[in-house]
């Protein structure tokens, strides 16, 4: 069986991946359909050997296709996700507007993705590019070892932003370069050569959004809603690939060998950790344009007696966003095996 494939958002920084990524691994495809604002509407995108016209996504019948990838944005999910589904898809939905929800299941492919099989209201939400990796390595060592806290601080790169993110500190890097001074203007402050300790909007309790998204995706997907979580969500300038320096406690001793031959032997998980040769992972080096996760600096927290430190990092478009969109997608497909 063949299926028919719409991607909404194709012509963004996830979108063209997800495109990508569909071709890379021969997904069954029948007709494609890549969809955007009307802004773009008329575009040609390629396809492998195909070229596929941009089409608005406010004037397009769904009806026919089986399986929709979103990532345009909450509000375009919101709107046109239900309309999708109405008229038969599966939805996979990369935007936040309906991962907290009771009847929306939030999958993470190597983790719990018996979870998707279970979708009321025909949307699979995909998490948050920050979760996503973190799961990937923390879900293991949770289900062998019962993970009570987590303190997480993460190094987010810009293409987290879209594609506007990664023009603005390309820009802003080469103004500076010259010795001249570009404004912000998709970031809250100059992002070349700088930190920003804030991604999304701030909330009642001094988090952010962004923190906040780790907090409850992580219960959420890991099905414990007593896991304590303590993060802060610093960007980057990093243009792929997110790194987090992960500080977890665990209800059971896990020492820094048992975690690096459970992480080694983990389905999506690359373990690169030699400290005598120097060998950890960077986005650059390891991450961008690759699927695995990598995890690195794996050691014993000397503050804590049940404490593990670890540096994980992924590329947050492909494994973070459009990679597990597909490997869902790669599940549906198994259904009617
Ligand atoms: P468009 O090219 O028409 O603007 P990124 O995350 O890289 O910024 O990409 C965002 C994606 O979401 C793009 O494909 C963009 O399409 C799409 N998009 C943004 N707003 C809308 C909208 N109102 N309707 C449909 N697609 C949208």
């Amino acid at each position: 069986k063949r299926f028919n494939v719409a991607i909404v958002g194709a012509t963004g920084a996830v979108g063209e991946t997800m495109l990508a990524i569909l071709a890379e691994r021969q997904f069954p495809i029948g007709q494609l359909h890549v969809l955007a604002s009307e802004r773009s509407a008329g575009d040609t995108l390629e396809f492998g050997a195909r070229k596929l016209t941009v089409r608005d996504v406010a004037t397009f019948d769904p009806t026919g296709v089986d399986i929709a990838l979103f990532s345009a944005g909450g509000g375009v999910s919101k709107e046109y996700a239900p309309k999708f589904a109405a008229a038969g898809a599966v939805v996979i939905d990369n935007s936040s507007a309906f991962r907290y929800e009771d009847d929306v299941p939030l999958v993470v492919a190597e983790v719990n993705p018996e979870a998707m099989r279970d979708r009321p209201r025909g949307i699979i939400a995909n998490p948050n590019c920050s979760t996503m990796q973190m799961m990937v390595a923390l879900g293991p060592i949770h289900r062998r070892y019962g993970i009570t806290r987590i303190n997480v601080a993460t190094y987010q790169s810009v293409s987290g932003a879209g594609r506007s993110g990664m023009e603005e500190l390309g820009r802003q890097t080469a103004a500076m370069l010259s010795f001249q001074e570009l404004e912000p203007k998709k970031f809250a402050a100059q992002i070349a050569f700088n930190l920003i300790p804030q991604i999304d909007e701030f909330l009642d309790n001094g988090y952010t959004k962004e923190e906040m998204k780790l907090v409850w995706e992580t219960r959420k997907i890991l099905g414990d809603d007593t896991i304590q979580v303590n993060p802060t969500a610093v960007r980057v300038p990093v243009f792929y690939g997110h790194s987090e320096a992960v500080h977890l406690e665990t209800r059971e001793k896990v020492t820094a060998l048992q975690a690096r031959e459970l992480l080694a032997a983990s389905p999506g998980v690359e373990v690169v950790d030699d400290p005598a040769s120097g060998l950890w992972p960077t986005p650059v080096t390891h991450a961008a344009g690759t699927d695995p996760v990598y995890v690195g600096r794996i050691r014993e927290d000397i503050s804590h007696p049940n404490g593990l430190d670890l540096w994980i990092v992924a590329d947050n478009i492909r494994k973070g966003a459009a990679l597990n969109a597909v490997q869902l997608a790669e599940c549906l497909v198994a259904e009617h095996a």
